[in-house]
């Protein structure tokens, strides 16, 4: 069964109650629950990841190939903006990688409108919601069973 690793990054654990007007009230546990209702009628094996923590982000990804990842799932939330490091640590382990995010970070403030993780990632979904996720679960699917 092929496996995908979800990492939410950092605030994303408050999704429900934070910013509804721009992340919606769907909860971190809702959406990690319709992914696993998709995932199994996938056939595919999901694990949860959430850290407010650059390096145990990293650490995470690192730990990649020895745990038997065939894909990541990321929304590295602020990070995506900053991060050299976590985009080191995805080019590092080589496993495909889709960025989601809820909001369309191109629509918003310029400051958000770059990803440092997006050049090491196989595409990024970008603007619709918890939506964001599924559609990725759907990407991912349709890549593990391609290859
Ligand atoms: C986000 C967008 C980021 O700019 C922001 O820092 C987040 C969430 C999104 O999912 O829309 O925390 O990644």
């Amino acid at each position: 069964m092929p496996k995908i690793l979800v990492i939410h990054g950092p605030n994303l654990d408050l999704l429900g109650t934070r910013e509804p007007d721009i992340y919606g009230t769907t909860t971190m546990a809702e959406i990690n629950e319709m992914m696993l209702e998709k995932a199994q009628k996938e056939g595919i094996e999901i694990e949860y990841f959430q850290s407010n923590h650059e390096g145990k982000i990293v650490d995470k990804i690192g730990e990649v190939p020895s745990e038997k990842v065939d894909l990541i799932i990321i929304n590295p939330a602020a990070y995506t903006h900053t991060s050299l490091a976590i985009r080191d640590a995805i080019q590092a382990v080589s496993v495909p990688t889709i960025e989601v995010h809820l909001s369309n970070i191109y629509a918003r403030e310029e400051v958000r409108q770059q990803s440092l993780i997006a050049p090491a990632c196989i595409g990024q979904i970008s603007g619709f919601g918890a939506y964001s996720y599924i559609l990725a679960l759907l990407a991912a699917a349709n890549l593990l069973n391609r290859g």
